[in-house]
């Protein structure tokens, strides 16, 4: 009986793939006993620990152990012609930050900035002005009941002013400057075009830089200027519990600063204010002795901004008060006198005090204005 075609095509295929397995053996086979050529040495098997160089003799083509070395870099560094720290380090080590997965250290940086502190923190900066208004729009200006007695008391002298004013300009420019760096890419580059936004940009991030250590010293002479009148004192908590008595009726008496004051001088002033200032001065390089390495900045990075936002929120509040919210707040600071009544209305303790002659109520030498200043 005739064989169907198709089993004698499969003997046939069977039989060359069995011909063609057999001929390198055979090969191999016949090369036994023969010594190789003078000079030729074998190329070795892979291996796992191989450099770059061993492995592209062993198998051509194969970077595996540049590409391992790079990722290893921040673990092992590699060597680099060029001078400077970290060179070799192409690869940052994974290090874990608040909020974000175990990651190689620049990618887990860049997640913590864009995950975290840009969206919460203008949240946060957004929420505080949107709450500043509402508080306007229901409440307006705070103050003013007490009529004008013609008569003054100097709240700050030259020298206070002149150093708060230095701080407030330095601060504005770093608040300007800041939120331009931070949320200009969302909110300015679409309006604004890439070139004019660079250059904007570029200018402002320039004048950050300036503007930071003016506000470093500035920020110092406050704390010193103005720490022995933010001592807490006893009344404090009075005014805390009754929030000033912002929501009923009479304001709780206080020393020339309330607690609200205090708040911001311990928090906003010395804290943050400390914070903000200590991580600028590394990010400005400006620390003798320090090697900014990248984490070193990175970790600057967050602390400075994520400060930077709590302080402007809060920040906004004083500027807030200190302007359009309170009657004559802004007029103490530019002129540096009150009329009576707003002490008395204010500050009361501080107003006895003075009254009592316990508190010189001129304490500078420039001549008093001649009539109150307007509220
Ligand atoms: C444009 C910005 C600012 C304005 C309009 C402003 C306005 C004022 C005004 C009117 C006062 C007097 C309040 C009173 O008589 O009780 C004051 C006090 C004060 N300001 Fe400012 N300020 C500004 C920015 C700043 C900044 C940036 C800081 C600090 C970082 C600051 C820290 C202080 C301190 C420490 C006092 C004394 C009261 C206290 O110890 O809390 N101010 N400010």
């Amino acid at each position: 009986m005739q064989k169907p075609m198709h089993q004698w095509l499969t003997r046939a295929l069977l039989v060359s793939a069995l011909i063609a397995g057999a001929v390198p053996v055979l090969a191999q086979s016949g090369a036994e006993g023969k010594s190789p050529p003078a000079g030729y040495v074998a190329a070795a098997d892979p291996k796992p620990g191989d450099s770059n160089a061993e492995r592209a003799k062993s198998q051509p083509g194969n970077n595996a152990p540049l590409w391992r070395a790079v990722r290893e870099s921040g673990n092992t560094p590699g060597i680099s012609n060029l001078p400077g720290a970290e060179k070799g380090v192409l690869i940052q080590p994974l290090v874990q930050y608040p909020g974000v997965r175990l990651n190689n250290a620049g990618e887990a940086w860049r997640q913590v900035r864009n995950q975290w502190i840009i969206p919460y923190g203008g949240s946060l900066i957004l929420i505080a002005l949107l709450t500043l208004a509402l508080f306007y729009w229901r409440r307006g200006p705070l103050g003013g009941h007490g009529v004008d007695t013609g008569r003054v008391i100097e709240r700050f002298t030259p020298f206070e002013r002149a150093t708060h004013w230095t701080n407030a300009i330095a601060f504005v420019t770093l608040a300007v400057s800041g939120l331009v760096m931070s949320f200009g890419k969302f909110l300015l580059l679409p309006v604004l075009g890439g070139t004019l936004f660079g250059a904007l940009t570029y200018a402002l991030k320039t004048a950050h830089n300036f503007a930071g250590p003016l506000f470093a010293v500035s920020l110092l002479l406050m704390l010193i200027t103005f720490v022995k009148d933010n001592l807490p004192s006893k009344q404090d908590l009075t005014w805390l519990m009754r929030f000033g008595g912002m929501f009923g009726g009479q304001e709780v008496a206080s020393h020339r600063f309330n607690a609200g004051e205090k708040v911001v001088f311990w928090l906003g002033v010395l804290a943050l204010g400390g914070l903000v200032v200590a991580s600028g001065l590394v990010l400005d390089k400006l620390i003798p002795g320090l090697a900014y390495l990248r984490p070193d900045m990175q970790i600057a990075q967050m602390v400075h901004s994520a400060a930077a936002m709590v302080m402007l929120a809060m920040f906004a509040g004083h500027i807030y008060m200190g302007t359009i919210g309170m009657k004559g707040a802004y007029q103490a600071m530019r002129t540096g006198y009150v009329d009576e009544a707003w002490a008395k209305e204010h500050h009361e303790l501080w107003f006895d005090d003075v009254k009592a002659g316990k508190i010189p109520a001129k304490r500078s030498q420039e001549p008093a204005p001649q009539a109150a200043p307007q509220a």
